[in-house]
């Protein structure tokens, strides 16, 4: 065994000190991926000490293990949730049949595409998100992005696991190109084109979170329920951490609307001038990131969704809720462009999963919206933030070709356009919000456009020095 790959240097639960083919593969792979990170993490921070949470086991006491660690000293662990003795399908084709431990051959190639989309997505958000320790609002905040972006790094140890342990020598090959694709590269980009935006301020980066996050945790929730045990497994132990992530984006926004609706009331009520993101520039981030999140489902109607629920790769959130499995037979009513006209029409289930898994993110959006809400009303402000109706701004599906305002409206493309500054960020906003990102790196203090949190991180105070200067 080499220096590099260790059960102590690397925490799992998958035997890796027996597995001699997983280490050299890992031994081969791991100071790729130090490389990465240390050109296309964080930058700046690489030194720090930062009180990071670790898995080291997948245990109720193990999974979040809190101390200060240097980012590329991160013990990036691979997980996968405990095997279940005499699981089978719980959907598509093959359901009541015993789940699969190795790759189903005639499936190989959906399943790895699958994965490499999946992993693709880890990787590029730690790219996005590089930047943002310049200009962090507090060390609590600066904090909880490198715990993302340490999380996001892990959530790729555990998609290149799969490629390494199941897919042989294309898998080696697609997880080394998992370190080579670049977001928002010209020539290399990465896979989605949500991960190919930049992140450049934190208001686009607690939206982010909130709502990007948001659509990994359905994704995973959809693979977790896979007949591939060995990707059901990895998924479930990934959203453990995910319900982190979007935490930080719903609770990040959060303080910035209370902030908004707290400077409402002081001064002249000028949120702006008073060095606060006002109200409706938040809508507008809200319109952007949110829409761009809801293109990652996919197509309204897909035979490629079709395809990975049919051969059990892919199911539904929560496939438990359900009582059929199959879905053959079945409809989902869903709105559908006709004729230049959108109506709303029956749609085989099978094909209509993508939008049937959309619709549960919407729900869940939603909920998060309802609070934001409650802290405006809190507060005594008249104002309502609201998610934009599923047709406005799609750049991918059924809705992309055409043009609709924020209620869900057909509209040409010329009035669109002429009206889009006012629904999404303008150069003017996007530099407003730019100019008030200056660090704010005093334990306990907070930048002037974003309100403390409720409590600090492990129990521990929010002046609590969450990153050593
Ligand atoms: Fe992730
Ligand atoms: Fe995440």
């Amino acid at each position: 065994m080499t220096s590099v790959i260790s059960d102590e240097k690397i925490p799992n639960n998958v035997d890796l000190s027996s597995d001699r083919r997983l280490q050299r593969a890992l031994e081969a792979w791991q100071p790729k991926f130090i490389d990465w990170w240390k050109q296309m993490g964080p930058v700046g921070w690489q030194g720090h000490d930062i009180y990071l949470r670790t898995a080291i086991s997948v245990e109720t006491d193990g999974w979040a293990h809190f101390d200060y660690v240097k980012m590329p000293d991160y013990r990036w662990g691979i997980f996968l949730e405990p095997k279940q003795d005499g699981r089978v399908h719980g959907f598509g084709d093959n359901a009541g049949q015993p789940v699969w431990d190795e790759v189903p051959g005639e499936f190989r190639n959906m399943l790895r595409r699958l994965v490499v989309t999946q992993g693709d997505t880890e990787p590029a958000s730690v790219e996005q998100q590089r930047d943002l320790g310049a200009t962090a609002p507090s060390l609590y905040d600066l904090r909880n992005l490198f715990q993302v972006n340490v999380e996001e790094g892990r959530h790729l140890w555990a998609m290149v696991y799969l490629l390494h342990t199941y897919f042989g020598r294309d898998g080696r090959e697609e997880a080394e190109e998992l370190l080579q694709r670049r977001s928002g590269d010209a020539d290399k980009p990465r896979i989605l084109g949500t991960f190919n935006e930049p992140t450049n301020h934190w208001l686009s980066f607690f939206m982010f979170t909130m709502f990007t996050d948001r659509d990994g945790k359905y994704q995973l929730a959809s693979l977790a329920e896979s007949g591939f045990d060995p990707l059901a497994r990895t998924c479930r132990f990934m959203l453990t951490e995910e319900a982190h992530h979007m935490f930080v984006g719903e609770s990040g926004v959060q303080r910035i609307v209370k902030r908004a609706a707290e400077l409402m009331k002081q001064g002249n009520g000028d949120v702006r001038a008073q060095g606060g993101i006002d109200l409706p520039t938040i809508q507008k981030y809200l319109n952007f990131w949110y829409t761009l999140s809801l293109d990652l489902f996919g197509g309204e109607v897909s035979s490629n969704a079709a395809d990975a629920f049919a051969s059990g790769l892919k199911g539904r959130f929560k496939e438990d809720r359900y009582d059929e499995h199959k879905l053959i037979g079945s409809t989902f009513a869903m709105d559908v462009m006709r004729d230049g006209k959108v109506v709303h029409e029956d749609v085989p289930m099978r094909n209509a999963l993508n939008e049937v898994l959309r619709t549960e993110y919407i729900k869940d959006c939603q909920r998060g919206v309802d609070r934001w809400n409650k802290t405006i009303k809190d507060e005594g402000i008249d104002f309502e933030l609201k998610l934009p109706d599923h047709k406005f701004h799609r750049q991918i599906g059924m809705w992309a070709e055409h043009a609709f305002t924020t209620d869900g409206q057909l509209i040409d493309r010329a009035s669109w356009t002429a009206q889009a500054g006012g629904w999404l960020p303008n150069q003017a906003d996007e530099d407003f919000v730019k100019s008030l990102m200056k660090p704010v790196y005093e334990p306990g203090k907070m930048a002037s456009w974003i309100a403390p949190p409720i409590k600090g991180i492990n129990g521990l105070p929010e002046k609590f020095e969450y990153v050593r200067m």
